[in-house]
């Protein structure tokens, strides 16, 4: 219980200081980036996403970017800019990163190298091992390794689910549809009816395992 409250202490404290704009001002010139400003920009983030970027478990979750693929990082800040992707915390940040300033941000998050967050329940992940490499195709449900990479490290708009946290993976596959890929006019579109097959025990399945992944 302690450690709970300190987490949504810490976490409410960290909101108010990040949705007050404290990662505004550094990129606000023109000329070519520094890489003073990227890295203050990339310390805002790592208010809510973890120090080291390997994500925060608190009232909400906060999914790893550590050694997540720039490309993938990119399209998800286009996404909830244009109202692509609906989440109002990210919706919010995405107004004090200039169109500039996203691409060193997401090459320079690819480069941290954090252990998995871990902590998640380890039940079912044999299972999702399985459906992981190999799909079930009875269920019409894809071997995610085919697009996510055997070691889910992914590529290019593809994204990394090595490590990333269970509670992260578990609520993203479950309001897939909903928050993301409506249009169908983006890389979501192609995730979404994957998604949609999966049932919530083969979810969780495949959370414990990616999210224990190095
Ligand atoms: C106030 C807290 C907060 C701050 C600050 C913040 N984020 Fe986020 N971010 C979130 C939350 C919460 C989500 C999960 C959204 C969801 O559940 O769909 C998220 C999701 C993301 C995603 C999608 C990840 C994925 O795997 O799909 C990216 C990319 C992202 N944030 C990048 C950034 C960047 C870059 C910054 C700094 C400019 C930043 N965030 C700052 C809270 C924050
Ligand atoms: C045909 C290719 C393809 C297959 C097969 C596939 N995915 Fe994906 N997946 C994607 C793409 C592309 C995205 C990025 C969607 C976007 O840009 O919003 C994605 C996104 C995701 C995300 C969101 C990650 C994040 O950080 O928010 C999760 C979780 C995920 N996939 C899990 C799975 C699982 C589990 C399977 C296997 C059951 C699977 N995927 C199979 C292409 C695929």
């Amino acid at each position: 219980m302690r450690a709970n409250g300190f987490k949504l202490g810490v976490q409410s404290a960290a909101f108010t200081l990040a949705l007050c704009g404290v990662g505004q001002a550094a990129d606000a010139g023109k000329g070519p980036i520094s890489r003073q400003s990227i890295e203050s920009k990339a310390e805002y983030c790592l208010i809510c996403h973890g120090a080291s970027g390997q994500g925060f478990r608190g009232y909400f979750t906060m999914p790893r970017l550590a050694g997540q693929q720039p490309q993938y990082i990119e399209n998800q800040l286009h996404a909830f800019k244009e109202g692509r992707r609906v989440n109002p915390i990210m919706q919010n940040v995405v107004t004090a990163v200039s169109p500039g300033m996203i691409r060193p941000l997401a090459d320079y998050l690819r480069g941290l190298n954090a252990p998995p967050h871990g902590g998640g329940p380890t039940e079912g992940a044999a299972l999702g091992k399985r459906i992981f490499e190999t799909g079930l195709p009875d269920a019409n449900i894809p071997a995610c390794a085919v697009c996510h990479g055997p070691d889910a490290r992914g590529t290019r708009q593809i994204p990394r689910l090595a490590g990333q946290l269970y509670w992260y993976v578990t609520k993203t596959l479950t309001n897939f549809g909903r928050e993301r890929g409506q249009r169908g006019e983006d890389s979501s579109g192609i995730m979404a009816p994957v998604a949609r097959n999966l049932s919530p025990a083969q979810i969780s399945a495949v959370a414990a395992y990616v999210s224990s992944l190095k």
